[in-house]
């Protein structure tokens, strides 16, 4: 079995080592019920399969297995019973044909860029992406030969003026983060269709729960699994899902290159795919309701959550998200010494570099991650003075509130 899941290895599992047919089921069911076929042991959970390579009986089965003649596990850095499992349960919820499982979502941002593009093809890119995708696609793509243009994300006409003979891919995100930008996959599928390139979508803010870019013509889905999907602020994972021959391409690139998730991670991040329905329910809850009591704040000049109606891309959000997400952003008046005393004034919120956990989360961008930058720079990729990010965690909401509300008040 690989931890590259093409359809013919997931009937395989299906039909042949998985303890029941899972075929039929819904997708939030298989989520919860895929798992390793049970060993003689018969336990309930999926074991851990810490181990870095796989015994043969026979020299010829080990002939077959390098050959790809069968699907048997050869070493840990192609193939793992635990990854195996939680890229199924990916497949199964982004309604992918096969995926490839990476030890951080940057890993799986990069492979899906690096795997498929080649010197002197040239990459459409959303400007608001992540700033580590950023670096990639302005520092190190270049670097290699390939060509880039980031546009504005909601700029319909600069896409398609953008795009030329040497194009090969479109890449995005939606939401974005943290500017909280939405674009219209619907378009972006058809965009990708005419130019015949490939589309590959950062879903990593909505989930698979809120929004499956395939349904709209996406070929890749990339996720940092570190953020809602693990959701318990614990490890750092990574994947990549979509068109089975893309993929194809990709694990022979990781394959080879090493940067595959371990199976530790990937076995909690599949044990917390059986819980991310019910807890994005309440992330999505609360982040909205955080949004509606800061819209009525006076230390508040605007607030930015895909679910209230005064968003800019509203329309495109209850268009293709089944929820809001779990993050909104704010703009505290007073710019960046009172995003600073903001900060300092959360009794129960963490400051901390990361989104999508149960304990909620505060970041001010201007002042931590973007403070190395000027003003300008900041401004260029849409960090205001007062930007604030909020991740809402699965606390009481009431708390969440109080707690954003007396440091509001402290910051001015
Ligand atoms: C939208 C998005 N994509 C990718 C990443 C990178 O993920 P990781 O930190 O797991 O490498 C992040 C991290 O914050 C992110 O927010």
């Amino acid at each position: 079995m690989g931890s590259f899941c093409l359809p013919s290895i997931i009937t395989y599992l299906s039909n042949a080592t998985m303890s029941k047919n899972k075929d039929g089921l819904h997708a939030l069911s298989k989520a919860v019920r895929i798992q390793t076929p049970r060993t003689w042991q018969m336990e309930h959970s999926t074991p851990l399969y810490l181990t870095s390579s796989f015994t043969f009986e026979q020299a010829e089965e080990m002939k077959g297995a390098f050959a790809d003649e069968n699907d048997e596990n050869i070493y840990s850095r192609f193939s793992n019973p635990n990854t195996d499992e939680f890229v199924e349960k990916m497949c199964a919820l982004e309604g992918a044909e096969a995926g490839f499982a990476t030890a951080t979502g940057m890993a799986a941002v990069f492979s899906s860029i690096f795997a498929l593009l080649k010197q002197g093809d040239h990459l459409l890119c959303c400007s608001s992406v992540f700033g580590s995708t950023f670096t990639i696609v302005t520092k190190y793509l270049p670097k290699y030969g390939i060509e880039a243009t980031l546009v504005a994300a909601n700029d319909k006409d600069a896409w398609e003026q953008a795009i030329r003979p040497n194009t090969k891919m479109i890449y995005l995100e939606t939401p974005t983060n943290p500017q909280l930008e939405l674009i219209d996959l619907e378009w972006a599928g058809q965009l990708a269709k005419k130019h015949q390139l490939i589309l590959n979508v950062d879903n990593c803010f909505a989930t698979p729960l809120l929004q499956q870019p395939i349904n709209y013509g996406a070929h890749l889905v990339v996720h940092s699994a570190t953020k809602w999907i693990d959701g318990q602020g614990r490890v750092l994972g990574g994947v990549i899902v979509g068109d089975a021959a893309l993929v194809k391409e990709i694990y022979l690139f990781c394959r080879n290159t090493g940067p595959s998730l371990s199976a530790f991670n990937a076995w909690v991040l599949s044990k917390s795919l059986e819980t991310l329905d019910v807890r994005m329910q309440r992330h999505c809850e609360n982040a909205l309701k955080v949004a509606q009591a800061l819209e009525k704040n006076e230390h508040v000049s605007w607030v930015k959550y895909p679910f209230l109606q005064s968003h800019p891309q509203y329309g495109i959000a209850i268009k293709q998200m089944k929820s809001g997400g779990g993050i909104l952003c704010f703009e505290i008046k007073g710019g960046v010494e009172a995003g600073r005393k903001f900060l300092n004034n959360l009794n129960m919120l963490s400051m901390t570099a990361n989104l999508g956990d149960t304990r909620s989360i505060a970041s001010h961008p201007a002042s931590t991650t973007h403070s190395k930058l000027s003003e300008a720079e900041r401004l260029a990729v849409g960090i205001t003075p007062g930007l604030i990010r909020i991740s809402a965690g699965l606390e009481h909401v009431d708390d969440i509130i109080r707690d954003i509300e007396q440091a509001l008040e402290k910051s001015k």
